[in-house]
C-alpha cells in the first residue's frame, strides 16, 4: 500500500538521515527501485515527472502500475508516489489518481501567488491524506521541461511557505538539475543553515542529487535535508550498461535481442545505484 512520505521524512530528520526520491520512467524503473528498497529494507520515494507521466500514458497509469506492483512484488517498505515539479493542474491530476504525495513547484511564481496556490494545494493534499512539497528558490539546470535559474533561496520566503503547513519543503541552495558543470561552486551551507534556523524540524528537500559529491551530502543531512532527488544518475547508468551489452555484441548472440534480455544489464544498472545512494544517505533498515 502506498504511504504519504511525512512520517518517513519527519522519522528521517530525527534519526539524521534521508530518504531518496527516484524517479521513474517505465515498468523496469519502477521495478528496480521498488526491489532495491525491499531488499534493503528501506523506505523509498518514487518520483514522476510531468513528462514521465505523459509518457507512461498519465498519471493513472502510473498509479496502477505502482500499486499492482507493490502487490505483485509483495513490496512490504513505505513507499510513496509522489509528482515531481508539479504545476498547479498536475498536481489535482495526481490527487485524482491517487498518488499519495505531490509536489507543488510554484518557485517562477511571484511569492504571493507562490502562497495563495500552495495554500490551496495543502488543503486539497491533506483532506485526502497525501504529503504536499513545496519550492522556494529554483534549482537550476533543466529537468523534463522545467527550467530553472538556480536562486539560491530567501530564508524568509521558505519560512512563509513552511508556515502553510507543508510537509516538506525545497529550496534552492545552488543545486542543479543534471550533471554538474566543471566550474559548479559547491552547495551553499550558509543559506542551508540559515533556511533551517527559521524552519526548524520541517524536512528539507535536497533536488539535483546526481553528482553531488558524498561529502556534501552527508553535511546536508547533518543541516536538515531528509530528502534527496536523484534522476539522472539513474538514467546515466542505464545507459552505460546497455551501451556496453550492445557494444560486445550480446544483442547479436542466441535470443539476446530479446528485450527483456536487452533491458537486463540497465535494470541491474539502475538497482546499483539505487543501493548505493541509500547507503549514503542512510536509509538502509530504516524501513
Ligand atoms: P538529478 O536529475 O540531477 O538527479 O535531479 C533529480 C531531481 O531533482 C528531481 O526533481
Amino acid at each position: 500500500m502506498l504511504v504519504s512520505a511525512t512520517e518517513m521524512l519527519q522519522k528521517a530528520v530525527e534519526g539524521h538521515y534521508a530518504v531518496g526520491q527516484f524517479n521513474i520512467n517505465n515498468l523496469e524503473w519502477t521495478k528496480a527501485i521498488l526491489q532495491t528498497a525491499q531488499e534493503n529494507n528501506s523506505p523509498v520515494i518514487l518520483g514522476v515527472s510531468e513528462g514521465a507521466g505523459k509518457y507512461m500514458t498519465g498519471f493513472t497509469t502510473v498509479s496502477a502500475m505502482v500499486n499492482a506492483m507493490i502487490d505483485s512484488l509483495g513490496i512490504t517498505v513505505p513507499v510513496a508516489l509522489h509528482l515531481d515539479h508539479g504545476t498547479y493542474e498536475g498536481c489535482y491530476k495526481c490527487v485524482k489518481a491517487g498518488f499519495s504525495s505531490i509536489m507543488f513547484d510554484g518557485s517562477h511564481f511571484p511569492i504571493e501567488e507562490n502562497i495563495e496556490k500552495t495554500t490551496e494545494l495543502v488543503h486539497v493534499a491533506h483532506n485526502m491524506g497525501m504529503s504536499i512539497e513545496a519550492e522556494v528558490g529554483s534549482i537550476g539546470g533543466e529537468e523534463d521541461g522545467v527550467v530553472g535559474a538556480g536562486e539560491i533561496a530567501d530564508p524568509n520566503e521558505c519560512k512563509m511557505i513552511a508556515d502553510l503547513g507543508v510537509d516538506f519543503l525545497a529550496a534552492g541552495i545552488g543545486n542543479i538539475h543534471g550533471k554538474y558543470p566543471e566550474n559548479w561552486k559547491g552547495l551553499d551551507f550558509e543559506a542551508l543553515a540559515a533556511i533551517k534556523a527559521l524552519i526548524g524540524d520541517l524536512p528539507l528537500v535536497l533536488h539535483g542529487g546526481t553528482g553531488i559529491p558524498a561529502d556534501m551530502i552527508k553535511k546536508a543531512i547533518s543541516l536538515g535535508v531528509a530528502k534527496i532527488n536523484v534522476n539522472t544518475e539513474c538514467q546515466l547508468y542505464f545507459q552505460e550498461a546497455t551501451r556496453k551489452y550492445i557494444e560486445e555484441g550480446k544483442d547479436l548472440t542466441g535470443k539476446g535481442f530479446d528485450p527483456r534480455k536487452l533491458l537486463q544489464p540497465g535494470f541491474e544498472g539502475i538497482k546499483a545505484i539505487v543501493k548505493e545512494k541509500m547507503e549514503l544517505f542512510g536509509s538502509i533498515d530504516k524501513a
